[in-house]
C-alpha cells in the first residue's frame, strides 16, 4: 500500500488532530533525549483513545509498516526513536492521558499510559496514597514507556521497579487487537504472567494502553540528609548502619561523586552545596514511614551521630524544610542534565551486588582512566539497590566526536569489570537501540533464543519497534 493511502487512512481514524506529518511538528519525536540518534518519520501519530491507537496498529500491520511506540521520549538508550530510512511510523501514547479511577480501599490506580509519571503521582498524593516509583524524568516520562522499560529509580530499594508495581494493563498487541487485562487482584494464579511479559519488553510486542498500578500509603514522616564521605566504602558502611537501624525506612540512599556534584554545581542555576566542604563523595538518604511520630528524624540523627564519630561521615546536613529536601534532591537529579552541558558523555548503567559497589567503581574507573587517559569518572546513582550510573565525561578540551567514537571500547571494558562481580550490563534504563549488541554475549543461547521465539510469537510481521532490544 503507498504510504499515502496508509495515512489518509490513519487521518480517517485519528482526524487531523491525532496526526503530525509537517518536519517542525515530527521533529522532537524523531531524536532522543541524549542526541544519540537522528531518526526520520513520515508521521507522527497521536490517537486520542485506545480504540484510535488498535484502529492504527491494525491499519500499519495490514499494510506491513514499522512502529515506533514513543511516550515521553526520554529514554536514555535510544528505545523510542525511529530508524534513519524514514520507514517507520511513531505512535505516541501523548493523548491517551486520562486518570481512570483511583480506589483508596483497594490502593489502586487504574490510568491511561500517556499520564506523566509525576501527574500519577500527584493524582496518588491527593486520596493521601503513594505511587512509590520515582526517576529523574519523572515530569516528562509517560507511564506507558515507564512501564514498558521497565523502569527502576530511586525508590528501588523498598519498593521495587516498575514490574513490581504492576497489577494489570491493557496493551494494544502487534495485530491491531486489544488485550484488556486490566485486573485489580492481589491474587490471580491463572497461567502464563501476560503482563510481566510486556513490562520491559519496551515496546517490541505491543503498545501499554493503560494500567492499574499497586499505591502504598502516603508517608507520614520524611526525612532526608545529604552526607559526605570519603569513599564509596565508606558509603557503604552508611548504608549498612541504616539498614541495620531500620530497613523498612529506607526510601532512597543514592551516591553521587565530587566530579558529578562539581557539573550540578557548575551548570545548574540556583545549585548549592549545604555542607561546609566538598568531599570526595557524597551520600542522599531518605527516610520515609506511614507511622505518625515513629521518630524518624531521631533516628536519622543517631546514625549519622554514630557515623560521624565513627569517621564514616565527614560531614552531614539534614533538610528543615520541603524547600530544603527538594535542593538537596535537586543536586541528585540534575546529574543527567549538568553532565550533558558539561559535554558528551558515554553512559553505563549497572548494577552489581550492593555489597561490591565500591570494588566495582575502583575497577571500573581505573580500566577507563588506563584506556582513555584524562576521561572523568562519574560514578552516581542508586546505591541501595547496586545499580550505579558509572558514566564517563569526554576528557577536558577533547572533541566529542573524538571521544564518543570509544563508545564501545570504553563500555566494554566497564562491562568486564560488571562480569567479575557477576552484575547487569543494563540495570534500569533497557536495551533500546544502544545495546542489542550485547545481548548474544550476555544473554545467549536458551535465553535470547528464547526471547526471539516470544517476539516471532507474538509479533509474526516484525512491525513493533524493530531493531530494539533483540539484535
Ligand atoms: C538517573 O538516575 O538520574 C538516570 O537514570 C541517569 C543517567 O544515567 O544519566
Ligand atoms: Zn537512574
Amino acid at each position: 500500500m503507498p504510504e499515502s493511502v496508509l495515512l489518509d487512512a490513519i487521518r480517517a481514524v485519528v482526524g487531523d488532530r491525532g496526526l503530525l506529518t509537517d518536519r517542525a511538528d515530527t521533529a522532537a519525536y524523531t531524536q532522543d533525549w541524549r542526541r544519540l540518534y537522528q531518526g526520520r518519520t513520515s508521521a507522527v501519530i497521536r490517537p486520542g483513545s485506545t480504540a484510535e491507537l488498535a484502529e492504527v496498529v491494525r491499519l500499519c500491520a495490514a499494510a506491513g509498516t514499522p512502529i515506533v511506540p514513543q511516550g515521553g521520549n526520554t529514554s536514555m538508550v535510544g528505545g523510542a526513536v525511529p530508524n534513519e530510512d524514514g520507514s517507520e511510523l511513531i505512535v505516541c501514547t501523548a493523548r491517551l492521558n486520562r486518570i481512570r479511577d483511583l480506589d483508596p480501599v483497594d490502593m489502586t490506580l487504574t490510568l491511561e499510559s500517556g499520564v506523566t509519571l509525576q501527574a500519577a503521582q500527584l493524582a496518588a498524593a491527593e486520596q493521601d496514597c503513594l505511587l512509590p516509583l520515582s526517576i529523574s524524568s519523572e515530569g516528562t516520562a509517560q507511564i506507558g514507556g515507564v512501564l514498558a522499560t521497565n523502569a527502576g529509580g530511586n525508590n528501588t530499594v523498598r519498593y521495587g521497579n516498575a514490574r513490581d508495581l504492576v497489577l494489570g494493563l491493557e496493551v494494544v498487541l502487534p495485530d491491531g487487537s486489544i488485550w484488556n487485562g486490566l485486573r485489580r487482584l492481589r491474587k490471580d494464579n491463572t497461567g502464563y504472567c501476560l503482563r510481566q511479559l510486556f513490562v520491559g519488553s519496551e515496546g517490541t510486542l505491543g503498545i501499554i494502553t493503560a494500567a492499574v498500578l499497586k499505591l502504598v500509603p502516603q508517608p507520614k514522616e520524611t526525612a532526608v540528609a545529604l552526607c559526605g564521605v570519603a569513599s564509596p566504602e565508606a558509603a557503604l558502611d552508611l548504608f549498612t548502619r541504616f539498614q541495620a537501624h531500620d530497613p523498612a525506612s529506607v526510601n532512597a540512599f543514592e551516591l553521587m561523586s565530587d566530579t558529578g556534584m562539581s557539573f550540578v554545581l557548575r551548570h545548574i542555576p540556583g545549585a548549592m552545596l549545604p555542607l561546609q566542604n566538598p568531599a570526595p563523595f557524597y551520600v542522599l538518604v531518605e527516610l520515609a514511614t506511614p507511622r505518625p511520630s515513629a521518630g524518624l528524624r531521631d533516628g536519622l540523627e543517631q546514625v549519622l551521630e554514630q557515623a560521624l564519630e565513627a569517621g564514616t561521615v565527614q560531614d552531614a546536613v539534614i533538610a528543615e524544610s520541603e524547600t530544603q529536601r527538594a535542593a538537596i534532591w535537586k543536586l541528585r537529579e540534575e546529574h543527567s542534565e549538568a553532565q550533558k552541558r558539561e559535554g558528551a558523555s558515554i553512559k553505563n548503567d549497572v548494577s552489581v551486588p550492593v555489597s561490591k559497589v565500591p570494588a566495582f567503581i575502583r575497577k571500573a574507573t581505573a580500566a577507563c582512566e588506563k584506556l582513555l587517559p584524562g576521561v572523568r569518572a562519574v560514578p552516581f546513582g542508586h546505591m541501595g539497590d547496586g545499580n550505579i550510573h558509572f558514566n564517563l565525561e569526554q576528557p577536558a578540551g577533547s572533541d566529542a566526536a573524538w571521544f564518543l567514537a570509544s563508545d564501545h571500547a570504553i563500555m566494554d571494558a566497564v562491562n568486564d569489570v560488571v562480569r567479575e562481580f557477576d552484575g547487569s550490563f543494563s540495570a534500569e534504563h533497557g536495551i533500546g537501540r544502544l545495546k542489542p549488541y550485547m545481548m548474544p554475549d550476555w544473554r545467549g543461547g536458551a535465553e535470547l533464543a528464547l526471547m526471539q521465539r516470544i517476539k516471532a510469537a507474538i509479533d509474526p510481521g516484525g512491525i513493533m519497534n524493530p531493531g530494539k532490544v533483540l539484535p
